[in-house]
């Protein structure tokens, strides 16, 4: 079992790593906790034993479910079932669940611990640590949330074994990105010590930036171009493969802007496209100038198209992208274009 710590002062936690780690649900809860509400869907199948007093609620699948009216009902259950401030909401599923279930906690009696069991790999490199909660509203994505931090994170590998394919494949989108962000050989460890690890670069990113003031947003590499991807596809491109086909964009672009060679762009596809086996470009055709307008509308976008960009001091922010670069970095991509 591998322990990480995130380092946080009063609110630091723990995010415990390897099969069987479920068992430890019950040593993370909060010692004041009598009561607990599992958040989780139908098709999770991942019941925790709970030796306090604890009821279940299954919240809808996929983004449009993750909404201000499934928070309104996850409200209306905890009354029903009298959740205080000192018990817990145990959010039992991938981001969107973890991503949901913080957020009522976070809302619930303004502030009700949370402690997140992540099922799938997305969830648990990426959304399940570090307090990011959220749901979507028409105008966007995530749109309103809170960083409230769970108590404690358990990743229990088992759940893996039976995660749907392109699932997996959408966690391994962000893995290689952390191939990138830190240059370690995470090709020379096994998986469990592989994700093990990125939980580690996660949990110091977040200890050294929570509010995501300035080095946070590193976790956002090849996010810019994924979010327009995502949103152009109206969400039939899942989160992580979108990220794959980003990064890739990202590569080019940065190799335009001549802040990294050919070789580090053929790096990219060497891990994205071979290592993980991840598209490096969208089956269906893309409209570029769609794409760029929604760039612009991305949250990072406070001064002109921002985008992660590799380059000679590593992964960084870049702002004031030119569109003349864009396109460059497009054409570079040979994509399907309507
Ligand atoms: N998923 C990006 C972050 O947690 O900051």
């Amino acid at each position: 079992m591998h322990k990480i710590k995130v380092e946080l002062g009063e609110r630091s936690y723990s995010v415990m790593v390897g099969h069987g780690a479920i068992n430890q649900l019950d040593a993370i809860l909060p010692k004041s906790a009598k009561r607990a509400v599992v958040v989780t869907q139908s098709q999770i199948g991942l019941q925790p034993e709970l030796k306090i007093d604890s009821t279940t609620v299954a919240i809808g699948g996929g983004e449009e479910s993750k909404n201000l009216q499934t928070i309104e009902m996850l409200a209306q259950k905890f009354a029903e079932f009298g959740l205080t401030r000192s018990d817990v909401v145990i959010g039992v599923g991938g981001g969107m669940v973890t991503d949901v279930a913080g957020f009522a906690a976070a809302s619930w009696h303004r502030g009700t611990p949370v402690v997140h069991v992540a099922t799938s790999l997305v969830g648990m490199v990426d959304a399940a640590i570090g307090g990011k909660t959220g749901v979507n509203i028409a105008q966007g994505k995530n749109l309103v949330g809170a960083f409230w931090q769970p108590s404690g994170v358990i990743c229990d590998l088992d759940a893996l074994k039976t995660l749907p394919d392109r699932e997996m494949r959408c966690g391994l989108g962000e893995v290689a990105k952390y191939h990138f962000l830190t240059g370690d050989d995470l090709l020379s460890l096994a998986m469990p010590e592989r994700i093990a690890r990125c939980v580690e670069i996660k949990a110091k990113i977040v200890s050294a930036d929570e509010r995501e003031t300035g080095s946070r947003a590193l976790l956002n590499y090849g996010h810019t171009l994924a979010h327009a991807l995502e949103r152009s596809s109206n969400f039939s491109l899942a989160h992580g493969e979108a990220v794959a086909v980003g990064m890739i964009f990202a590569a080019h672009l940065a190799h335009v802007m001549q802040r990294i060679t050919k070789h580090r762009v053929d790096d990219h596809y060497t891990v994205i496209g071979e290592t993980y086996g991840l598209k490096v470009k969208p089956d269906e055709k893309i409209d570029r100038r769609k794409l760029i307008d929604l760039m612009h509308l991305d949250k990072k976008a406070v001064s002109g198209l921002t985008f992660v960009l590799d380059g000679p001091k590593g992964i960084e922010v870049v702002s004031g992208v030119s569109e003349k670069h864009l396109d460059q970095a497009f054409d570079a991509m040979q994509l399907n274009e309507k």
